[in-house]
């Protein structure tokens, strides 16, 4: 599924998508099961932070970037693994790391994931539309595109573009999401 010999060894692991809407939790989600199957330690961390879909208000990373909530707090034991929720926003954000703290404790976050878990998969808003992916990519192994191959290309694939041509992190792969009802 992920053209990729990145994805076979351990590490962080960011899920972005040019729109909304094109699988990018779905896919995470599975992902994360199918890690799982395989015997290996999984962390999601829900960083769409713009809307998401498995939100839980004030607590997750809004709760712990913005809230001074400590990271055990915030990591939810659900069904097959563990989840960091997004939370919902107090009021609309105009950048990600918006203090100067936040991205600090964000790194420290990611920094102790990665001695805890195998896996650690980040899903973040589209990158097509905000650049929030782009700054939490500085801290993961790779960026792994979703692509919805029924959606009509546009601007925001433009901006996509150049977007992860700033980012340093390597494109490890892009999934075709393609949507059967
Ligand atoms: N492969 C698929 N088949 C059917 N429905 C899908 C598939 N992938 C995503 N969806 C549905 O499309 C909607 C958007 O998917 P979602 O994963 O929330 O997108 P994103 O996180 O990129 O915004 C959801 O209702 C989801 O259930
Ligand atoms: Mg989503």
């Amino acid at each position: 599924m992920i053209v990729s010999d990145y994805f076979a060894s351990n590490g962080v692991f960011v899920f972005t998508s040019a729109c909304k809407g094109e699988g990018k939790s779905t896919k995470v989600s599975s992902i994360g099961e199918d890690l799982c199957n395989i015997g290996k330690t999984v962390l999601l961390i829900d960083c769409d932070l713009r809307g998401s879909g498995y939100s839980e208000p004030l607590r997750g990373m809004f709760g712990y970037l913005y809230g001074g909530r400590r990271m055990e707090t915030v990591i939810m034991p659900p069904r097959q693994f563990p989840v960091i929720y997004a939370g919902f926003p107090s009021r609309p954000l105009d950048r990600l790391f918006r203090i100067k703290d936040s991205k600090n404790r964000f790194a420290s976050l990611i920094q102790d994931a990665r001695q805890k878990y195998d896996y650690v998969l980040i899903d973040t808003s589209p990158l097509g539309v905000f650049d929030d992916a782009l700054e939490i990519a500085e801290f993961s192994d790779g960026i792994v595109l979703i692509k919805d191959p029924d959606r009509p290309s546009g601007e925001a694939d433009l901006r996509l573009a150049e977007r992860l041509k700033m980012s340093p992190v390597p494109v490890i792969g892009t999934i075709l999401n393609k949507k059967i009802d």
